[in-house]
């Protein structure tokens, strides 16, 4: 029985996760090595909780309980007792894979390890533990507490049983699971991303300014955001490190990160966070 949910990183997406399995009755403890994001989070949370009170879709009674449910912590040992983890990391394979070996080693052997990657091999996560079969991707999109898809990743080795666990999880928590094979990028992002992409490479050729493009996108494809936008919004360097991610996995030029996009993340400009991507936050 699944009770105690572990949340590693208290980024935009672990804050996010967090705060959906607390609403949804469960314990949670999230974990970030950076105290700082901690704080950050729960103050994320507190408020996009207020939000829902606000709106009617959420108690004030249930807002406090949900916030009662929720402990942060430091270290990955805090997670020795927890029934389910969910990794919110940074998207860098050996990072991942190097949090996948110490979980395996500080988690009960019948616990499932999830990752939220984008675009990261869960097979090569799932071989740096002695558990492959309870390996597995669960994707959430940004933000987490409004978004309902799901994409949930089959590794090589994940088993059916975890797969159904994982499917479990999603419906209890209000979201709809799409289950897609383990190649990179998954269904999402080998589909978002060259979109993306195309659209810094337009930016780069002066085919059109940033604002041009996204109401190219919204009004004539009726896209509810355009993809500059939307590029800010997910983080400049996480869309650069997926771009890298679907290069060099597929070796097709396609997918080569425009040179416009990594200008930017080297100079800092990473979307929203930064408070400068192509737009000015
Ligand atoms: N940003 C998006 O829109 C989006 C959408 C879907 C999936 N994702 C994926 O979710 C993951 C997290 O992305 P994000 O945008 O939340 O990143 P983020 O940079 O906002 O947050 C990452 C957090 O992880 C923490 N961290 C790094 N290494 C750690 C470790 N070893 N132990 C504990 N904490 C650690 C950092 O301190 C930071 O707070 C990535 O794999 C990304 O590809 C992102």
């Amino acid at each position: 029985m699944i009770k105690t949910i572990g949340v590693i990183g208290a980024g935009t997406m672990g804050n996010g996760i967090a705060q959906v399995f607390a609403q949804a009755g469960y314990e949670v403890r999230l974990c970030d090595t950076f105290p700082a994001a901690l704080g950050k989070a729960k103050s994320t949370i507190e408020k996009s909780l207020g939000k829902f009170v606000e709106k009617g879709k959420l108690s004030a009674a249930d807002r406090q309980a949900a916030l009662g449910r929720l402990s942060t912590c430091g270290e990955l040992k805090a997670l020795a007792d927890v029934d389910y983890v969910v990794e919110a990391i940074a998207e860098n394979v050996d990072v991942k894979a190097g949090v996948f070996k110490a979980l395996d080693a500080i988690t009960r052997p019948d616990v499932i390890l999830a990752s939220n990657t984008s675009s990261i091999s869960i097979t090569v996560l799932g071989a740096a533990t002695n558990r492959p079969d309870k390996v597995l991707g669960m994707h959430f999109m940004n933000p987490v507490p409004l978004m309902t898809l799901v994409e949930l990743i089959r590794g090589q080795a994940t088993s059916d049983e975890s797969m159904k666990v994982a499917t479990e999880l999603c419906t209890k928590l209000g979201k709809t699971p799409v289950e897609a094979a383990d190649y990179p990028g998954f269904i999402a992002n080998r589909i978002l991303m060259p979109m993306i992409n195309e659209a810094v490479y337009a930016v780069m050729e002066g085919v059109g300014t940033p604002e041009a493009i996204d109401t190219v996108m919204k009004l004539g494809m009726n896209h509810p955001m355009g993809p500059l936008t939307l590029a800010d919004f997910i983080g400049l360097d996480v869309c650069l490190a997926i771009l890298n991610v679907l290069h060099d996995g597929i070796g097709d030029p396609k997918y080569r990160p425009c040179p416009l996009l990594r200008r930017m993340v080297a100079a800092g400009h990473l979307g929203r966070k930064s408070g400068q991507g192509f737009y000015k936050y």
